[in-house]
């Protein structure tokens, strides 16, 4: 996990692996709009108690502070949690490493439980959901990017993400597939538990530079850079010029009766 550690996509974060500052790409779309939507959300319930799953530098876990009395924020990184402690520290925001997909707090023990951005780096996925549900007495946000590939660009940006997620794994950075709407949202209703979905879409193009302009930092990492550069460029040569598009994002908030 030490490429993990090192690394976090966040928008205009510094990036750890090369110290510099970076903007946000497609591939890590963490536009005002979502952010708000979340705070939005959080502001109108006023959580006593919230639990933040995966809050990674925990830069976006200090915009939560305000609205909330206390929060617990986890990572499974502790070298994140350690830099959280050091950058975002708050008299209201207790950081701990710990695992999303095993939470060591009782039933209930949280009225609102969110994740931003998290889920996507959890192989078992459907583990973390259910572990947050039990430890939230009430309120439950997601906030994730999702697969849907209604368009040639779409497309595109499915088989760019198959290629990165296949060089971020070797290198130790859990990054998988983004899940579909329907996957989520069925998985709630499963657990008959009822939600509010909302689907941000986006058709905006991007160019191929600016999708794979990290791609580079993690074949550093890898022993097979060569190799990993090769793909890139068969990759450049396949597309031809075509487009890639920037993904959408489900906002999920449900609430447990
Ligand atoms: C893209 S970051 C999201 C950061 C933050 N939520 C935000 O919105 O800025 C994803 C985070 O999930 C964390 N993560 C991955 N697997 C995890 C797990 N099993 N339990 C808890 N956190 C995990 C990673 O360490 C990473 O910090």
């Amino acid at each position: 996990m030490k490429a993990l550690e090192d690394y976090l996509h966040a928008p205009k974060f510094k990036c750890c692996l090369t110290g510099q500052k970076t903007e946000s790409t497609s591939r890590s779309r963490f536009q005002m709009e979502e952010t708000d939507r979340i705070l939005e959300r959080v502001a109108s319930i006023r959580p006593e108690r919230l639990l933040d799953v995966g809050c990674g530098c925990g830069g976006f876990t200090v915009k939560l502070s305000p609205h909330c009395r206390e929060i617990t924020a986890i990572d499974s990184s502790q070298a994140l949690i350690d830099r959280c402690k050091e950058e975002n520290a708050r008299a209201n925001i207790t950081y701990v490493c710990m695992d999303g997909r095993d939470i060591r707090h009782p039933d209930s023990s949280f009225d609102l439980v969110l994740e931003r951005m998290a889920l996507h780096h959890i192989r078992e996925w459907e583990e973390a959901l259910s572990e947050m549900i039990r430890v939230s007495s009430k309120h439950l946000v997601i906030e994730e990017p999702i697969d849907d590939a209604r368009s040639e660009e779409k497309k595109n940006a499915r088989s760019a993400r198959e290629l990165f997620l296949a060089l971020e794994n070797e290198v130790g950075y859990s990054h998988y597939e983004y899940l579909p709407e329907d996957t989520l949202t069925q998985y709630f209703h499963r657990r008959e538990i009822s939600i509010e979905s909302e689907i941000i879409k986006s058709d905006k193009l991007v160019d191929f530079d600016q999708f794979f302009r990290s791609f580079g930092d993690f074949a550093e990492k890898s022993s097979r850079k060569e190799y990993w550069l090769d793909r890139l460029e068969s990759f450049k040569r396949e597309l031809d010029g075509r487009k890639l598009c920037e993904e959408d994002i489900a906002f999920i908030a449900a609430r447990k009766s």
